[in-house]
């Protein structure tokens, strides 16, 4: 499928030589060391120079405007305000004259937010009082010093500038610049110079104010020199104590107090063996974050595309006693968030919620949803870096099946290419690609080859020389093409940010293009931080150019550029692109048991912000696994929603009959889990597509007033129903679960044991336990005959697994479509129903009555978890009621209900009696 990409992201998949030391910090900025963030974080609360000139106040129907002026400096900026549709607010904050434009994220909104009315409730000398509509929400602007606070009724629910940390560094020329009117070259004095600006850890060019824009005036030649252009706001969140998401980080899901250490950062980078439990940048960069207490979950999202850092602190205060409006001065717990940013403009959007789920839906209208990726893609991966030959690949193919483990994607990683010039193929080693990919089709299994972004300068390389002669290359500050260093030796870097280049990209992916393709090869996109192994922290000089824009202002955004155009799967070329703008992997991870824990934290926070089909290198992908973590890996990544082995280079073969029978076994029964639950997976990625609601979610967000789940990242849900909690110690021989929910019932899907839920649970397990529960009041789909690749299962049967909750009820769905292509969207050719479980009866009922799809699949069997024993099971369909066999397991209350032969997309009610 092609995928909608609506995410600030440039997520990637990398690799890097080397041997086994841990992360060269020395190769990435603290925040001491990148200058803004450094002068930035100095800046002392309390004493903001912003005031509100209100007698500039403009309001039309959904936008205010009005101006704040900088006392130290006179500078005049423009704030604007508007109440968008769903709980929105959007602040955003320009220069009023900038001497250029600065740049505003363009592509990433799925269009411009629809507006709601905004009206003034009042206005004095201190202030305005805007209505955000009902619910008695306000939005009150107070004058001097500038701040905004978000309300609802007497109570803050969020704070803008209330530290007084908002500062806008307004462009500026340098003092010593001359512009040549005649346009030569602008002559530069670099004695002197201010101590203040920017400098690279290399390619300092001048001391102090480094070259900051280039802007073309008239003629090509003229630059202005402009001077630092970061942007900083904080945010007070009163009552507040939990934070998360901003990913990507290898840290904990509730995001720590950056006092006394480096605030969060977000810039992409492609990082060599990172470590844990710290704030440095990763690979990808989502700048939204969510603020949670039993009352109301919060969104922030900052749309900025350059170097971010985000400080987080906690306070306990009492608060708003500046405010009129605020009630009470009861000691409140307090979060106070600071975001800072190299350039561009101050955009966020604030999303109010209240609950959990309204932030997902409220994030979701600005940047879209979660792709819906094709079936297989949920299965499992088998990847490695490399598999060496067409013989190997034929090698391992034939050992899966040989040993009875599942798989849908082989990939092949750069070295299947012909010195690593992308879209060809090594000619010896991969000699007739069609034969191979042939041979794996026959299996109905399918294969993925990387593409990576980084072109080799090689003029007898067809693709090197189309882009360099249609000047597509991203351009070094002398206006010649850039070139970094990356595996094929000398690279260049195609401007992703020109739509030409983009289509042009696109068209490369087309069967006669790229030779040797076919319709079951899929697109690996890599190294598209951009990685650029000689560049300053492995990536892009700041002032290498894409069009007018520097490369500081989109850093963050190269990536998504890099798959927008491919994903977006218009339909003259045919490729797939399978592992992008929806599946994206925690990066080059280690084989330790704390990778394997940080797993869980990694990809519930990017979950959170619009990222569902995350998952780990299974086994690590530097360095062996021990027998036991790699059974244990593939035990957690069945339960992960992109469930890939990877590994490196240099590591011994690992694939997965290598460490004997038993251990075979049980990797083999770990993957079996996985197929067999396909059918549910996919239901929760078409829910995701369609609501943006999270795959694999903490547990507060199913369960907001629960204070024990806060906190909980060893554990999780995948959509409401099932709640995993994988072994990842060491040696372990038991571990202690969360079972939420007052009330609520939860049944071991391996022994249908039921358990109460809102305790915690002590679970005695052994090398094959993977310890996962049903939520009592649910009905989940299985397919149980589990087949050496998920489009062999495509006709199979279901299985019903109805657990009840006390009040012996229970709900669920089905949706099945043809697994890969977009007729679901475009002919509504889908299955989707309602399974219903109450008053004795089960029901099928459908969802969708314009759907259109028929399945040869059957129910062969419904399991009824927490049932009495019926005298008598009927079936009614099509008018007529047949009788049902049925077993009952008094033990363990478990009602089985054999044959009752009905096709999936039927209505049926079956009736206990
Ligand atoms: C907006 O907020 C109000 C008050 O908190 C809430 O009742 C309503 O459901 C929210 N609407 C949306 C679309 O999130
Ligand atoms: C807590 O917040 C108050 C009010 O905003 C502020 O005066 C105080 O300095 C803060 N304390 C800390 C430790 O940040
Ligand atoms: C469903 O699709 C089939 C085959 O394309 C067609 O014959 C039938 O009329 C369609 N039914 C509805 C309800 O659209």
């Amino acid at each position: 499928l092609g995928f909608r990409m609506g995410l600030l992201l440039g997520l990637c998949f990398s690799l890097l030589l080397g041997s086994t030391s841990a992360v060269d910090r020395g190769n990435f900025k603290t925040c001491a060391q990148s200058s803004f963030c450094k002068r930035q974080r100095a800046l002392k609360p309390g004493q903001s120079p912003y005031r509100a000139l209100l007698d500039t106040l403009e309001l039309s129907d959904s936008r205010l405007t009005l101006q704040l002026i900088n006392d130290n400096n006179k500078v005049h900026l423009l704030l604007e305000l508007y109440r968008l549709q769903g709980n929105i607010t959007r602040v955003k904050i320009n220069e009023l004259k900038p001497l250029k434009p600065r740049f505003e994220v363009p592509d990433v909104l799925v269009g411009e937010p629809p507006t709601e009315p905004l009206s003034v409730l009042s206005k004095d000398d201190n202030g305005v009082v805007l209505s955000l509509g009902p619910e008695s929400q306000r939005l009150i602007v107070s004058a001097r010093p500038f701040r905004l606070d978000i309300m609802e009724g007497p109570q803050v629910l969020l704070s803008l500038n209330s530290r007084g940390l908002l500062a806008f560094e307004h462009l500026q020329l340098r003092k010593n610049t001359q512009v040549d009117p005649e346009g030569a070259e602008v002559k530069e004095n670099v004695d002197g110079a201010e101590q203040q600006g920017e400098e690279e850890k290399v390619g300092v060019r001048v001391h102090g104010w480094r070259i900051y824009f280039k802007y073309c005036l008239k003629k090509p030649n003229l630059f202005l020199f402009l001077g630092p252009t970061s942007v900083s706001l904080d945010f007070s969140l009163p009552g507040v104590e939990h934070v998360y998401g901003i990913p990507e980080h290898a840290d904990n899901l509730k995001l720590k107090t950056t006092e006394g250490g480096d605030p969060y950062r977000l810039y992409n980078l492609d990082v060599f063996q990172y470590e844990l439990y710290n704030p440095m940048a990763l690979y990808g960069a989502v700048p939204v974050m969510l603020a949670h207490n039993t009352q109301r979950t919060m969104g922030i999202f900052w749309l900025n595309a350059a170097e971010t850092w985000v400080d987080i602190s906690s306070n306990t205060t009492v608060f708003g006693k500046m405010l009129d409006f605020v009630q009470g001065s009861s000691e409140t717990p307090q979060t106070d968030v600071r975001w800072v940013s190299e350039s561009g403009i101050i955009d966020v959007f604030i999303m109010l919620g209240p609950k959990p789920s309204d932030v997902f839906t409220q994030y979701a209208s600005l940047t879209g949803t979660q792709s819906f990726p094709p079936l297989a893609a949920l299965a499992y991966h088998q990847c490695r870096w490399n598999y060496n030959d067409q013989e190997d690949v034929k090698a391992v193919d034939q050992g899966f099946d040989q040993h009875d483990v599942p798989y849908d994607f082989i990939w092949l990683d750069i070295e299947h290419t012909d010195g690593k010039r992308y879209f060809t193929w090594d000619p010896h080693k991969f000699p007739q690609p069609k034969d191979m990919l042939q041979g794996i089709m026959d299996k109905r299994r399918m294969m993925v080859a990387i593409v990576d972004p980084h072109i080799k300068v090689d003029s007898g390389y067809k693709i090197h020389n189309e882009i360099r002669d249609k000047n597509f290359y991203v351009k070094n500050k002398d206006g010649g093409d850039y070139e970094g260093w990356c595996w094929p030796g000398n690279s260049g870097y195609p401007d992703f940010t020109n739509p030409e280049m983009r289509a042009f990209w696109a068209s490369m992916f087309a069967y006669d293009q790229y030779e040797g393709s076919m319709e079951n090869l899929y697109t690996w996109n890599d190294m598209n931080e951009p990685s650029v192994f000689n560049g300053p922290e492995v990536t892009m000089y700041k002032d290498a150019m894409h069009g007018s824009w520097e490369h500081r202002d989109l850093h963050n955004l190269y990536g998504f550029y890099v798959v927008m155009d491919i994903a977006n799967g218009e339909s003259d070329w045919s490729l797939f692109v399978c592992m992008n703008a929806g599946a994206v992997w925690t990066g080059d991870n280690a084989a330790e048991w704390e990778h394997l824990k940080i797993s869980i934290p990694m990809c519930l926070s990017l979950g959170l912000v619009g990222i569902s089909l995350c998952g780990a290198d299974v086994g690590g992908f530097f360095k062996s696994p021990s027998t036991e973590l790699l059974v244990r890996w593939y035990q957690t990544g069945a339960y992960q929603p992109f469930f890939r082995a990877h590994a490196h280079l240099d590591t011994p073969r690992r694939e997965p009959w290598l460490f004997g029978p038993e251990n075979t076994a049980l990797i083999r029964e770990a993957v079996r889990q996985r197929y067999a639950l396909l059918p549910y997976w996919y239901q929760q990625f078409y829910q995701a597509h369609k609501t943006g609601q999270p795959v694999m979610r903490p547990l507060w967000v199913e369960y907001p007033k629960d204070t024990a789940s806060f906190a909980i990242d060893d554990e999780f849900l995948i959509g409401r129903d099932l709640l995993v909690h994988p072994v990842t110690e060491e040696g372990a021989r038991g571990l202690t679960a969360y079972l939420p929910g007052h009330g609520e019932v939860w049944y071991d899907v391996h022994t249908f044991q039921k358990h109460n839920g809102a305790q915690n649970l002590y679970i005695p397990v052994t090398m094959s336990s993977i310890p996962v529960f049903q939520r009592g009041g649910s009905i989940i789909p299985r397919k149980l005959r589990v087949r050496r690749s998920s489009a062999c299962m495509e006709n199979d049967p279901y299985t019903l697994y109805v657990a009840l909750n006390p009040q012996r009820a229970a709900e669920g769905e089905l949706y099945i479509d043809d697994g890969h292509t977009f007729s679901f969207q475009t002919k509504k050719e889908f299955i989707h129903r309602s399974l219903t479980f109450a008053y004795n009866t089960l029901t099928s009922r459908n969802l969708c009555t314009e759907s259109n799809f028929s399945t040869k699949s059957w129910i062969e069997k419904v399991l009824i978890l927490g049932a009495s024993k019926p005298k008598k099971v009927t079936l009614q369909m099509d008018g007529k009621e047949t009788s049902v066999e049925f077993e009952f397991d008094a033990s363990m209350s478990v009602l089985t209900l054999r044959k009752p032969g009905m096709n999936a997309g039927a209505d049926w009610t079956v009736k206990l009696q």
